[in-house]
């Protein structure tokens, strides 16, 4: 593999012991995966931090790149981390692996990763730019980072993603490569959503149709709601890291000209309808409360949740919303409490203790959540828009 000169530094151990052993890992990666070099990154989103994720071992393990000298290679405000496994103001209760999450935190801290605590770090200054080389590691975040911002990342294991920041290199592979980003299916609609679920719909259908990058040909708002719900969704029940979407992706032309022998799906209101009856698990007034934020709302959508919840005086059933930690919240929560909203500030319900809430339906918006909540916890889902569910929110 092509080492540029510090990167032979850095495994001489001139840099110290943490980066040496950080870019020997990235190295045999690199390697096993027939990787010809290695190329600087200019951020690092690092996933898998919750403490029910990675267990005693996994806390170990970062804690010895902090006690060996690492540090962040990159700007503070571009190596940023998702939730944790609890929030910060303790809705869901502190269980005996508080005091492991929270040992893991400091480790990140000294080594200079920023607690943004959120899925969602191109919304919070981690805004990477179209070509720039990255390495993220939460799935939702890499479509995004590809699909509508430009930039190339591959679907980093979390670990790999915290080795890249404290090295500032990942090895050149996948979808960082222009071959890997030609498109092979053109998606056409039928019919143009209405709205977030149905956005997040395609995804799904996305996911279960198509296993080569898609051409979405469509007119999904540019940003907002709609668009990480549709992405997320196929990045969670596909593997999918990039869809080129009209109007959205800064490569959509390139990769329209590179469609010419593209397979075709066509898809259809009935299409969407039989996707939701596959993806949903209940109806909206079996839900014992309604979830939102995954991927963890922008501050507009928790501005907007607010606004509804001040309209029809509170909401009568919970809603409960994700937001990162590490991002300042627009509202008190005293203010939320009142209005019967549970800001989950720094964690998600896949990955904490959810059981702890007590509830046995969730409504929701997200399909990301509707794959992995009923698998992980057992718990039943509802799918409706954010409006349908404010509205079921405020009825009770
Ligand atoms: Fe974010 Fe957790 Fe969903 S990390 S995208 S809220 S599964």
């Amino acid at each position: 593999m092509q080492l540029d000169e510090r990167a032979k530094r850095i495994l001489r151990g001139e840099e110290g012991e943490a980066a040496r052993k950080a870019l020997e890992v990235i190295v045999a990666v690199g390697e096993a995966l027939d990787a010809d070099r290695l190329v600087p990154v200019s951020s690092v989103h690092v996933s898998g931090i919750s403490v029910h994720n990675v267990g005693p071992e996994g806390v170990e393990l970062i804690e010895w790149f902090s006690a060996h000298g690492g540090r962040v290679r990159l700007e503070a405000q571009r190596a940023t981390v998702n939730p944790m496994g609890y929030d910060l103001d303790a809705y869901i209760p502190r269980g005996s692996e508080w005091h492991l999450q929270s040992r893991l935190l400091d480790a990140l801290r000294r080594m200079g990763f920023r607690l943004l605590l959120g899925c969602t770090p191109y919304e919070h200054g981690n805004r990477v730019k179209h070509g720039e080389i990255i390495a993220w590691s939460e799935s939702n975040a890499v479509i995004y980072a590809n699909s509508v911002l430009g930039a190339r990342s591959n679907r980093e294991g979390g670990i790999i993603a915290l080795l890249a920041g404290l090295t500032g290199y990942i090895y050149r592979h996948g979808l960082h490569l222009d071959e890997n980003r030609v498109p092979k299916t053109r998606v056409i609609l039928e019919e143009d959503p209405r709205n977030d679920l149905e956005w997040g719909l395609v995804g799904f259908l996305v996911a279960r149709l198509v296993d080569n990058v898609p051409l979405l040909e469509a007119g999904i708002p540019p940003q907002g709601e709609s668009l990480k719900n549709m992405l997320a969704a196929a990045a969670s029940w596909g593997s999918h890291a990039l869809i080129h979407v009209k109007g959205v992706s800064p490569e959509y032309q390139w990769a329209q000209s590179r469609c010419q022998g593209c397979e075709v799906l066509r898809v259809t209101r009935s299409d969407l309808r039989r996707a939701y009856e596959e993806a949903t698990g209940a109806v909206l007034d079996e839900a014992d409360a309604v979830f939102m934020g995954c991927p963890h709302v922008s501050r507009e959508t928790l501005v907007k949740i607010v606004e509804f919840a001040r309209r029809c005086g509170g909401y009568r059933k919970t809603v409960y919303v994700a937001y990162p930690g590490g991002a300042e919240a627009p509202f008190d929560k005293r203010l939320l409490e009142r209005l019967n909203i549970i800001l989950l500030r720094g964690t998600c319900l896949v990955v904490s203790k959810l059981e702890a809430l007590g509830v046995r339906v969730l409504a929701t918006n997200s399909l990301k959540a509707a794959f992995y909540i009923p698998r992980r916890h057992g718990v039943r889902i509802a799918l409706g828009s954010i409006e349908e569910l404010l509205t079921e929110a405020c009825r009770g």
